[in-house]
Formats: structure tokens, sequence, C-alpha cells
């Protein structure tokens, strides 16, 4: 039983963290230091520790409280989350106005404009206050609940300020703030994932992510819109007062919101923004424009579709017109080749464009895009300009249509493109193309880790064809090297170094080095840590690879491939002949205890990368995985280590400082 007195006490934490919390996220004035904010949660955390019943779902240490998930409930709209009609001039602004006087004769109206988040549409319920249900808008009658992903985006209050009685539902849209959508996607790149192509994708896919212990890690922030349900609470009589109430209960609302009284003022607010939106960290793309009195929105409904007392204005896309120069294809890795429109350079929001990508061939031909064309590119929220379209006006009979070459443009081999792909790929065994862009891989430091080899020794290497696979970098010597521009003696001894070392790498980094399609990192960690040594991965049937939990079919069959592959097969012989670690070793694992066993790091590590411990685990036969769960053994946890670490202690799970970590590596390992 828990006394009164640590219940009120567990209260009176709960509410000052919730206060706190606000101030310092939704207002960004906080009150106390972050020590006293810490020591609060403590106390807090020890107390739920101590009595399970005061952990109660809106406890703020419960922001990331739940373990991963399979996958998501699907529950249904009451009220159905419809979407706004567009318009994209001044015109059509007016016209929306004309449209309120013909449907409300007589009648004057008010607006409020608001800046149209470009992110994800969400809906949350209180019930007495209480957050009880967060979900997606789906299809905009059903959608995904996802409560324990929005709980991690620290502006979403899990108790209202103001004790609000019966049901309440609000809407509004989670986004990726810009500046952290680069540094996920930066992240992204270096672990070889693919990158989100704006943050509104990045949005999307973070919500969608069955771990909240990652979706809080994505920097995802809120702006609440609309107030679409009360039970009992009065709502007021205007949108506007209806958002400022919400404010009060502590949501986080558009600090931009302006209330107009005409037309005119409504036009000219939307036209400020147009060039105002850029000063933002989140993306806007247009306003909304929404009729202000409750009742003239009730009685003026709502089509099917979307409701006929607002309107979204978008801004115009930041567009320009230019001319192609040329049409080069580029060739990747993997032998794709990517059509890339060269461009007359052209300022375009902030930077001077050169390029375009053009995807593929299909797409060339759709929109009819020849050489020497005018055409209008467009920077959405995407990171590469697109060509939109071509102003046909403007040929005067010289352009030249495109062809995808038939030999691939860097090494001659053929092209071929699979009946069910979009991409054509250059098939030559030796392009060297795709060996620059596979020994940058396999050099890159998730993989094999080789400093010094970087692109412009590469180029050198393999145009002057010192290199023709990558087997060929162990037979690099110091005349060689030395020889080359800007290569000095004390440089290639160290880059020979590296080379050497990057022979013991673990089996997963040589996994990922070796470029398999699909194979990420991730995937790479999957496999090793499934067959203990290449030779048994490249034995194996695409079903017994499709039986491992999270290895899917078309990177099963990747695998596959790549093992069946002639060439494949000679590069992994001679590998083998260099003296490379293609196995994990069994003999040093059956020595250690940590056989089996799983390990999680959090928070930075002081003498090794996070990687780093990681491959150190796994040559001494344990596994490293990124969340917390009784399934995990011992969580390492560095300096500034988060919610990790306190779920390993809600877990009960062995908590190694680092030191403690280093003594029992070390006493296991020899080489450590
Ligand atoms: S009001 C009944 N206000 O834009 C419709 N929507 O293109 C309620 N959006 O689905 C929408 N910012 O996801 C409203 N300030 C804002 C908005 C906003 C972004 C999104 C919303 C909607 C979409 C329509």
């Amino acid at each position: 039983m828990v006394s009164g007195k640590i219940r009120k006490r567990a209260e009176k934490l709960r509410n000052e963290i919730h206060y706190h919390d606000y101030k310092y996220y939704v207002e960004n004035n906080p009150q106390i230091s972050d020590y006293q904010y810490d020591e609060l949660m403590k106390e807090l955390k020890e107390l739920e520790e101590r009595y399970s019943s005061l952990k109660i779902p809106t406890s703020p240490t419960q922001r990331v409280g739940g373990a991963p998930v399979e996958g998501f409930p699907t529950v249904e709209h009451r009220v159905t989350m419809l979407s706004l009609d567009n318009t994209y001039s001044e015109e059509e602004i007016r016209e929306f106005e004309r449209r309120l006087h013909r449907e409300l004769p007589g009648e004057e109206f008010e607006y409020v404009v608001e800046p149209k988040i470009d992110g994800v549409s969400f809906c949350l319920i209180y019930e007495d206050g209480f957050l009880v249900r967060g979900s997606t808008r789906g299809d905009g009658r059903r959608g995904d609940e996802i409560t324990v992903n929005l709980k991690t985006i620290r502006t979403i209050p899990l108790i209202l300020r103001e004790k609000v009685l019966g049901r309440i539902e609000v809407r509004g849209e989670v986004y990726m703030i810009r500046s952290g959508f680069l540094r996920v996607n930066k992240k992204r790149e270096k672990d070889g994932e693919n990158l989100f192509a704006n943050p509104r994708n990045a949005a999307a896919g973070s919500l969608k992510l069955l771990d909240p212990g990652l979706v809080r890690q994505r920097p995802l922030d809120n702006f609440i819109y609309v107030w679409v349900e009360s039970t009992e609470a009065r709502m007021p009589p205007t949108h506007l007062e209806t958002l400022k109430m919400l404010k009060k209960w502590g949501f986080k609302v558009s600090p931009h919101l302006k209330l107009a009284r005409s037309i005119n003022e409504v036009i000219e607010y939307c036209n400020e923004w147009v060039e105002k939106k850029e000063g933002l960290d989140y993306d806007v793309d247009g306003m909304v424009i929404k009729v202000n009195s409750l009742d003239q929105q009730r009685r003026l409904g709502s089509t099917t579709k979307s409701p006929r007392w607002a309107i979204a204005y978008k801004f115009p896309a930041k567009q320009a017109t230019t001319k192609i120069r040329d049409i080069l294809v580029g060739v990747g890795r993997t032998g794709a080749l990517t059509p890339v429109a060269v461009l007359d350079p052209t300022p375009l929001a902030g930077t001077t464009i050169t390029r375009a990508t053009l995807h593929n061939e299909d797409e060339i031909r759709r929109k009819d895009i020849r050489i020497g064309d005018t055409v209008i590119i467009e920077k959405g929220g995407d990171i590469i300009p697109q060509v939109i379209k071509v102003l046909e006006s403007k040929r005067g009979g010289v352009e030249k249509e495109f062809f995808m070459p038939t030999r691939c443009p860097v090494c001659g081999a053929k092209v071929v493109r699979l009946p069910d792909e979009a991409v054509a790929r250059c098939i030559g065994s030796s392009c060297p193309a795709q060996l620059k862009e596979r020994i940058a891989h396999y050099a890159r430091r998730q993989a094999m880790d080789i400093e010094g080899l970087g692109d412009k020794l590469i180029d050198h290497l393999v145009d002057k064809k010192l290199i023709l696979d990558i087997a060929d970098i162990y037979e690099l010597d110091l005349s060689t090297l030395s020889g080359l521009e800007r290569m000095g003696e004390k440089s290639s001894e160290n880059l020979l170094a590296q080379i050497e070392k990057s022979k013991s790498q673990s089996l997963s980094r040589l996994i990922f080095a070796l470029g398999i399609r699909y194979v990420g990192i991730r995937g790479a960690r999957i496999l090793a840590g499934n067959f203990p040594s290449l030779e048994d991965l490249s034995k194996a049937s695409e079903e017994r690879l499709q039986a491992i939990p999270e290895i899917g079919p078309r990177t099963a069959e990747s695998v596959k491939l790549f093992f069946q592959e002639e060439r494949n097969k000679k590069l992994l012989q001679r590998l083998r002949e260099y003296g490379l670690r293609m196995k994990e070793e069994r003999e040093e694992k059956r020595k250690t205890p940590l056989v089996g066993k799983s390990f999680v790091f959090t928070g930075s590590l002081e003498h090794y990368s996070r990687d780093q411990a990681k491959d150190l685990v796994e040559r001494l036969g344990a596994g490293a995985t990124g969340s917390v769960s009784k399934r995990v053994d011992y969580v390492v946890v560095g300096k500034d280590a988060g919610s990790k670490y306190e779920k390993a202690r809600k877990l009960g799970l062995r908590i190694l400082t680092e030191q403690q970590f280093l003594k029992m590596i070390q006493s296991f390992s020899a080489e450590y």
C-alpha cells in the first residue's frame, strides 16, 4: 500500500515536471536548471520504482514507456479527418469569399489565417484532462493508434494544465524541424540507409517506427490547429478563442495566427509569409484561411472531402526557368545509370542550381525532355531539384532527344534493363565508375574503415589501373603508393597500415563492405549474427535467409544472387588468400562467457565509438542491439545516457559503466 503522503508527493512531482516541460519545450522559457529538473525526475522515478502503482501512463517518466510494438491497432475517427481545398492565387482566395457570401447571404466574415505546416496530421483525445489516445489520419475515417510514439514528443501534453472534464479531441500536425532533418539524413547516410527526401517524409517515417525509443531520437514537434469535439467543456464561440484556450491548457499552438477582418487583410498576410516562411525551422507549404466564427463554420458544413469554412492557399513553389545544356549519365555502385540534367546555372531559393535529377528514361519520355530544352525546375521540400516541365513554345527545332546509352558511358559494357525495373544498369564486371563507388564504400568508416583511402586517391588508383577490383587494395605497396601524386612516404605508410588493419575487421563490417544490394549496416549485423562465416552465408538458401526475422524476400534474393556471381566468388577467394577475417572466431567465442549475450550501448563512451564497442562484443561472441528489452543482458552506460538507461533500470538489467565494461572485456580478450 502506498501512503497518501507518498501518493501526494508523486503527484506534486509529476505536476512540477509537466509544468517545467511546458516552460522549457513549449515556451522556450526554462524556470529551473537542468540539474534541478533532473533531481525532480530522479525522485519521481525512484518513487515509481518502489511503488509500481504510482507509475501511471501520463507520468512524465512514461514519455518512452513502451517497449517496441508489433504493429499499430486501427482506430476509427468519430469525426472524419477531412482535407482542405487548395487555392493558388489571390483571385481564388477572393472566390472563396464570394462562395461564403453565396452560402450565407448578408453575413459578415472574420478569418483566422495561419501557416500550413508541411507535416503529418494527427489527433489527440483527452479524457478528464488525461491523454488517452493519439492517432494518425489514415484514410480520414480510420487511422493508426500511435499513442506511444506521440507521447515521445515533449510538446504534446500528457495532462492538461487545467481541469478539463469529459472528452475532448484536438488535431494538429507533427513535423520534423529542418535542422534536425539534415542531422537525421547525415546519420542515415553514414549508416548506409536510404535518405528521407524531405522533412515531411522523415516525420511520417518516424511516426511509423515500432520502437518508441527510436522515435524519441527523432527531432519531432507539433502544432495543434483545431479543436474538433468536446463532451463537457464549453467551446468558446470563435476558432481564435478555441486555440487560445488550447494554448492555455498546454498545447503548442502556432504563434503566427492572424485575425483578419477582411479578405484584403487575408491576402496581405498570405503574401507576407511567402518570404517570411524561409525564416522558420520547419516547412510551411502555404497558409490556411479559416472562418473565425464556429457558428458560421457549423452552418457552412463540409463536403465529403473538405470543410466549406476553410481553404489552403498554397505558396508558389520555388521554381525557376533554365536551359538543359546536356544530359549526363552517372554510374552508381550497383551499376545503376542515372540521367542528370546539366543546367545553365540558376539561382533558386538561396542556392545556385546546376544539376537536376531526371530519375530514369521513362521519366524523360513521360515529360518529353530533350537536350537544349527550356524547362521549369522546382525545389520542393526535396533536396535535389526536379525538372517539372518543358516549355515547348521555346523549342527552336535543334533540341535533341535523349536515349539511354546501350553501352556504359564509363566502361563500354552492355547496359541492360530488366523488364520489371525502371533502372538501366551497366553489367560490366570491371566498370571503373562502379569500381570507384564500390571501393569508396568498402573503405568507408562504417565498413572496413580504411582511413586515407579517399575519393581522389581512388580516382587515381582506378584511372591508372592500379586497382581493377576491391581485392587489389591488398596488393598495394609502398613504392606504388608513394609514386602517386600528393602521396608522400609517410601517408603511404599510414595507408598501408590502415589496409592491414582492415583485414581483421568483424564479419558484419565485411558483409556490409561488400556492397550487396539492400544490405545496410543493420542487415549486415543481422546476417553476421546468423552465420558464423562468410562461407556459411554464401551457401545459405533464399528460404533460410528469409526465415531470419528482419530479412525480407528482396534482401534474401539479393544476397543469394551476390554469392552466385562468378566474379564475386573470385573476389571472396582472393580476400581469403590475403588473410581477411571471414568468420567470427569460434575459438574465441567458446572461451568467453559472453557468447550469446546481448548488449546495448547508450550515451557517449570515452574510449570507443559505439560502433567500435559493438564490434568488440561481437568478436567475443555477443551481439549488440539498439533497443532495450528484457532480452538484453548488459546495458553499457556512457556519458549523458538517457531513456535507454532508465528503461534498463526499470527492467532490472545489468548496467555497466564504461570502466566496468572495459574491465570485463579486458579479462576476456587478450587482444584488448
Ligand atoms: S485545418 C478540417 N490548419 O493540411 C480540416 N490544417 O491539406 C482541418 N495542415 O489535412 C485542417 N497546417 O494536415 C489546418 N494550420 C493548419 C494546418 C493544416 C497543416 C494540414 C492538415 C490537413 C492538410 C490539408
